[in-house]
């Protein structure tokens, strides 16, 4: 039976670099079967909902998921994003976000010393406590009293499968990125965790790094870095870094997995850049890359490799969009990619 993608282009620049990846990713002739829907910003300042419950289904039946992004200036409510990417990751438990950075050409690092620049890095970002779940709440609003709690959910059940899913994808090493000292509580259960897995991976070098020092590491050795493992926050702004080392969110993809029901949304790194939404300008090697990061795990690991393959030869060889040096439109950048697939 075909399989089948469920796809949403989302808002902005979602809706140019999505389609641009499918039609790349249909012309390998695979028999894959996209289904395009259409949730997104429009449709929530129309009716209230961004996805309906039928849309959901059709989201959580496919084999995998691939999303552009979610977000628009228009839109300020947060039940937006939690009832589409909130409830995507949520309902399907997508607990570990894959981001990994690997520089294609020299000429788009922003590091000075060419000895720096090798970046080939992982960072694995959990997906779905931390920081991030909105838990808390606001007392007094509006007075001078004003109060907010934001609340940190670190459960032994989220952080010992993410760290598990850090070493399983390790090639040399294993960084575990926190602040212990300044959150105790949440340290010492990641400190737990950590040392299971270290005892069940006894083969695999592994050490700990304060996120500020990972941070620092990060830019100025980062050959030395493999996989990076962090909470959802910190996951978040670290892979940010590592995709600026790798020439920017124009390039970076990402995948949100679970690795234990084998479900997946993949997503590029970046948002729905309204500032150069309409104009052509959208760079969509970070969406062509992310969906070769669907098809190898859709099981189709040697057109994974081709795929990024053909889009790490059109950025060395300018033919991409402005952001990464060249000069191409999204769809000339698009046409780029597809002519080196033959
Ligand atoms: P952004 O990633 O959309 O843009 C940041 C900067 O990078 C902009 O200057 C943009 O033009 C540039 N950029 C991003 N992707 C690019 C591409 N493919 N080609 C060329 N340039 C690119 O982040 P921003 O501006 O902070 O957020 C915009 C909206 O997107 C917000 O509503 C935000 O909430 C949402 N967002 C959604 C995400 C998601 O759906 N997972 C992730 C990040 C932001
Ligand atoms: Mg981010």
């Amino acid at each position: 039976m075909a399989r089948r993608v469920a796809v949403v282009p989302g808002d902005g620049i979602g809706r140019e670099v999505i389609p641009a990846a499918v039609r790349v990713i249909g012309g390998l002739g695979l028999g894959l079967e996209f289904d395009v829907v259409a949730a997104g910003a429009e449709r929530f300042l129309a009716t209230g909902q961004a996805l309906s419950d039928d849309e959901f289904g059709r989201l959580t039946d496919a084999d995998a998921i691939l999303l552009g992004a979610i977000g628009d200036p228009r839109v300020t409510d947060p039940a937006y994003t939690a009832q589409t990417l909130g409830r995507i990751r949520g309902e399907l438990d997508l607990y570990a976000n894959v981001r990994p950075a690997r520089l294609l050409d020299q000429r788009l690092s922003p590091l000075r010393d060419p000895g720096r620049r090798p970046v080939d890095l992982v960072v694995v970002r959990e997906n779905t406590e931390g920081l991030y779940t909105s838990l808390g709440g606001r007392l007094r609003p509006g007075t001078p009293a004003e109060t907010a709690l934001q609340q940190h959910i670190s459960t032994y059940h989220g952080v010992s499968r993410v760290i598990a899913h850090a070493f399983s994808i390790a090639r040399t090493e294993v960084v575990m990125a926190g602040k212990a000292n300044a959150m105790p509580h949440a340290g010492a259960l990641w400190q737990r965790c950590w040392d299971e897995a270290r005892a069940a991976h006894p083969g695999v070098p592994a050490r700990q790094l304060a996120i500020d020092a990972c941070a620092l590491h990060m830019i100025t050795d980062p050959p030395r870095f493999d996989v990076i493992v962090a909470e959802n926050c910190f996951g978040d702004i670290l892979s940010d870094i590592a995709a600026g080392l790798a020439g920017g969110l124009g390039l970076a993809p990402s995948a949100n997995l679970n690795p234990g029901t084998g479900r997946g949304m993949f997503e590029p790194v970046h948002g729905s850049a309204p500032d150069i939404a309409g104009t052509g300008a959208a760079n969509p090697v970070a969406a062509i890359r992310t969906g070769a990061l669907m098809l190898a795990h859709l099981g189709f690991p040697a057109e994974a490799e081709a795929l990024e393959a053909a889009a790490a030869d059109a950025v060395r060889c300018r033919e991409c969009t402005p952001d990464a040096g060249g000069s191409l439109s999204t769809g000339q950048a698009t046409a780029a990619v597809a002519r080196r697939l033959g």
